[in-house]
């Protein structure tokens, strides 16, 4: 069967239009910009990734790489492909909430356990760090 011209050149110019003028998203795989933080964003992944390069609050970049940001702590692993570092999201909740269960003398601190972040806040890392 022939499609008509007529019909499919309207659809063409609608997705590239629809290319050029896509609202910016959020590219996930990466942190987020100190200047998108300041803009509070709703998406609470992208809160997540707020979350851990806000230097009062998870700074996790203080000792881990994560891409996105030009932080480059080498105290602890570089954090890119977590889904493959840890065997599922519940673990890396506990490697957060509480590091010194799995490794007593670590140098991570532990965030949930001493109410450095709250369990709220952990989800959304996880989440966050489950996208990178
Ligand atoms: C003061 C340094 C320090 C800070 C801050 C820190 N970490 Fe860590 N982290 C470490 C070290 C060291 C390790 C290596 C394993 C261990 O000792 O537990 C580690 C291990 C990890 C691992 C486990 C990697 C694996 O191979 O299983 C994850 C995930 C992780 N950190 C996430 C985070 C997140 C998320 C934050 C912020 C909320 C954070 N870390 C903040 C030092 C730190």
């Amino acid at each position: 069967m022939r499609i008509p011209v007529s019909a499919t050149l309207p659809a063409i110019m609608c997705l590239l239009a629809g290319l050029i003028y896509a609202p910016p998203t959020f590219a996930l795989g990466r942190a987020p910009s100190p200047a998108e933080c300041k803009t509070k964003p709703s998406n609470p992944v992208i809160q997540g990734g707020c979350l851990v390069i806000n230097k009062r609050l998870g700074n996790c970049v203080a000792c881990h790489v994560i891409a996105g940001t030009s932080m480059d702590g080498n105290v602890g692993p570089a954090l890119h492909d977590v889904q493959h570092m840890v065997s599922s999201k519940q673990v890396l909740f506990e490697q957060i909430w509480d590091p010194e269960k799995r490794a007593p003398n670590t140098a991570m601190p532990p965030f949930g356990k001493n109410r450095i972040l709250t369990r709220q806040q952990i989800t959304k890392i996880v989440d966050f760090l489950w996208t990178i």
